[in-house]
C-alpha cells in the first residue's frame, strides 16, 4: 500500500507553483539558468549596485543565474543574446560554490566550501590583491528542519560573508546577502549595522511570498 507522505504533497505543490511561476517562464524565455536571476535584477534596479568595470564576487553561485545577470550587465552591447552574454566583458566576476558550475565565458569559478580557509585563500589568489566593489551571496545551506541547527548554519554563512566583505571590499563597496526571517535574523541585521554605513533589507517580488527568504544590502564600510 502506498502512503501519501507530507513531503510528497509539498513536492507536488512546489512543482505546480514552479510550472505556473511567471519568473520560471521568463527565465526560460530570457535564457537564465534559474528564476533567481530576477531577485538580483530587482535588487540592482532598486539600488543601482551593478556597474560595468566592477570586481564582483558571487558566493553560492551555482547554477549560475546571478553570474549570468552580472555578465550581461558587464557586456551591455551583447545583452539580450540569451543566456550569459559572450564576447566583450567590462568587469571581473569570480563565482564560488560547493557544487560544480557550468562555465560562463569570462567568469572565473572556484569550487569549494566558503567556510574553508583554503577556499578563501583560492578566492584571494583569484582576486590578486584587487579590492572588491560588490559581494553578492545567495548561499543557502541544506536545511535539516531542526530550527536551531538550521539558523546556526544560515548565520554562519552570512557572518562569513560579512567578514570576507569587511576584509576585501572597497570603502564604498556593497554586500548583498540572502538571509531568512526567524531566529537569528535580528542579530544578523545588527551585524550589518555594525559593519556598514547604510543597511537596507529588501524582499524582491521574485522571492516567493511564503518563503522566509529575504535579502539585506550593506553599503559602504564603517571605519574600523
Ligand atoms: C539558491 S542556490 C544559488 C543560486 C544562484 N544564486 C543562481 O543564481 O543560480 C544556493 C547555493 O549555495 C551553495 N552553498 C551552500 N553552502 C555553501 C558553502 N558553504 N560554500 C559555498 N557554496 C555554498 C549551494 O551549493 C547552492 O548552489
Amino acid at each position: 500500500m502506498k502512503v501519501k507522505t507530507k513531503s510528497k504533497k509539498v513536492n507536488k505543490a512546489w512543482l505546480a507553483d514552479h510550472v505556473n511561476d511567471p519568473y520560471v517562464k521568463l527565465a526560460q524565455r530570457e535564457g537564465y539558468r534559474a528564476r533567481a536571476a530576477y531577485k538580483l535584477k530587482e535588487i540592482d534596479e532598486a539600488l543601482g549596485l551593478v556597474r560595468p568595470g566592477q570586481v564582483v564576487v558571487d558566493l553560492g553561485a551555482t547554477p549560475g543565474a546571478w553570474s549570468q545577470y552580472l555578465r550581461r550587465r558587464f557586456a551591455p552591447r551583447s545583452a539580450g543574446t540569451g543566456g550569459a552574454a559572450v564576447g566583450e566583458l567590462d568587469g571581473k566576476i569570480i563565482a564560488l560554490d560547493l557544487l560544480p558550475f557550468e562555465p560562463i565565458e569570462g567568469v572565473s569559478f572556484i569550487q569549494g566550501d566558503f567556510r574553508d580557509d583554503a577556499v578563501i585563500a583560492r578566492l584571494e589568489a583569484a582576486l590578486g590583491g584587487r579590492a572588491v566593489d560588490l559581494v553578492v551571496s545567495d548561499m543557502a545551506p541544506n536545511l535539516s528542519g531542526i530550527e536551531s541547527a538550521d539558523s546556526a548554519r544560515i548565520a554562519d554563512l552570512v557572518e562569513l560573508a560579512v567578514e570576507f566583505s569587511a576584509g576585501h571590499l572597497k570603502p564604498e563597496g556593497v554586500l548583498v546577502a540572502k538571509l531568512f526571517h526567524g531566529s537569528g535574523y535580528s542579530q544578523l541585521v545588527e551585524l550589518f549595522k555594525k559593519t556598514f554605513r547604510v543597511v537596507k533589507p529588501i524582499k524582491p517580488k521574485a522571492s516567493r511570498d511564503r518563503s522566509s527568504e529575504t535579502f539585506i544590502v550593506g553599503i559602504g564600510l564603517k571605519k574600523a
